[in-house]
């Protein structure tokens, strides 16, 4: 286990816990009926189950985690991840869907892949996704070492293979040598996938305005983004959506109060989520909740890519999470409060 992933689990812990009891509260009710938001706002519990006296249900990005030098295998891992020769026509690289220049995802509703292909769900960002708990909407990918095969071998993404991988990386002299300083001359799919996680591992954007002030910093948000994130916390979304990523730590059902998919209509296998991954009934539209780090910058919204604006998620939200039709106002403040989690990559603050 890295040290980032145990300090993750020691600070996330007692926030799981918490979360995981106001879940068990939620699951028993009949999804159908609309019930009062007062049975989710049981995320008041979370945010008094602190660390250190202090409300600690979002934990800041360590900051000291960023400032280091990026290693030999991570620097080597970065130039893969924006190499396109990987994918079946050399033309789609990570990058292609993953822009880290903007949200570390790719602004469109579904992604585009080898040949013009369509993807079937809206690609997340690939920022602070190593404090994912899972990989994937469904959360299919253990972690982000099982995940890299993924996008790899799709055929709407680089429709490639390992061998192609392989084959690709040897027939570059500056790899060659890449590989032989970094992974004593061994070029395999192992190694080609630890290097680009060492490299995904430093992608974090930490000094967000919301962190900021977790750290102290008083004059970071301003009373727009307090009362937002009051609302945030009383209304109940901090009881799926918190922890270092505000978000990414557990699954949750999509349409908790009301089916979402019989209302927006068309259903698609990808809206079975976590079903298709263990055929339980009981996972059936069921999602790792996404991390709302940087989710100003992210937009189209949801797996399906259909909320274009951070308001229409916003409502979404309020309606099918909470049974709570969210006023203007609310969508507002909540909209600061979301704001303020627009993080820094490279010392440069995420632009959409
Ligand atoms: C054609 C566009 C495309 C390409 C190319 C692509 N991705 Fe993705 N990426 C996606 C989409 C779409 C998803 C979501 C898939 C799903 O959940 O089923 C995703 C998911 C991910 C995730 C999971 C994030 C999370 O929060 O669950 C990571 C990490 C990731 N990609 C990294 C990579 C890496 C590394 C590469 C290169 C080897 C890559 N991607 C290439 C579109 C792409
Ligand atoms: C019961 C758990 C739960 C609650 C409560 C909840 N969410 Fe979510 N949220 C989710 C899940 C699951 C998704 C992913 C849905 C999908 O696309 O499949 C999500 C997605 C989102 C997204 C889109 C993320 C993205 O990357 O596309 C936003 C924004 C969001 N939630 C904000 C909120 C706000 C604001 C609230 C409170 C009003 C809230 N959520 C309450 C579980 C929850």
């Amino acid at each position: 286990m890295s040290k980032d992933r145990l300090r993750f689990y020691l600070y996330a812990t007692p926030a799981l816990l918490a979360a995981a009891l106001v879940v068990a509260l939620i699951v028993p009710h009949d999804e159908n009926t609309a019930q009062p938001a007062r049975d989710f706002g049981g995320a008041n519990a979370v945010v008094r189950n602190d660390l250190h006296g202090q409300n600690m249900a979002i934990l800041p990005i360590p900051v000291a985690e960023v400032s280091r030098p990026l290693s030999g295998q991570a620097q080597l891992g970065e130039k893969i991840f924006h190499d396109p020769n990987l994918s079946a026509d050399r033309q789609v690289s990570c990058a292609s869907c993953h822009i880290l220049a903007h949200g570390g995802d790719d602004g469109f509703k579904l992604s585009t892949g080898v040949g013009g292909a369509i993807g079937d769900v809206n690609a997340p960002t690939v920022f602070n996704s190593v404090y994912g708990f899972r990989q994937f909407w469904d959360g299919r990918a253990a972690d982000l070492n099982e995940q890299v095969s993924g996008p790899l071998t799709n055929p709407v993404e680089m429709a490639s293979s390992w061998d192609i991988a392989v084959l690709r990386i040897k027939e570059n002299a500056a790899y060659v040598a890449d590989f032989a300083r970094e992974y004593k001359g061994e070029i395999s799919a192992r190694t080609i996938s630890d290097a680009l996680v060492r490299f995904e591992s430093t992608l974090l954007t930490p000094n967000a305005p919301f962190d900021r002030h977790l750290n102290g910093d008083d004059s970071a948000i301003n009373e727009d983004i307090r009362e937002g994130y009051r609302r945030f916390t009383e209304y109940g979304c901090i009881s799926c959506h918190q922890g270092i990523n505000v978000g990414g730590n557990f699954f949750q059902k999509f349409g908790v109060v009301g089916d979402y998919f019989a209302d927006r209509g068309n259903s698609t296998k990808a809206d079975l989520g976590r079903f298709n991954v263990t055929g339980d009934e009981a996972d059936r539209n069921v999602f790792k909740v996404p991390t709302l780090r940087n989710i100003a910058v992210t937009a189209p919204y949801f797996h399906d890519g259909s909320a274009e604006t951070l308001d229409a998620a916003v409502t979404i939200m309020g309606r099918y999470q909470l049974g709570r039709d969210l006023s203007a106002e609310d969508r507002r403040y909540i909209i600061a409060f979301l704001e303020s989690l627009t993080g820094e990559y490279r010392g440069e603050r995420l632009q959409p």
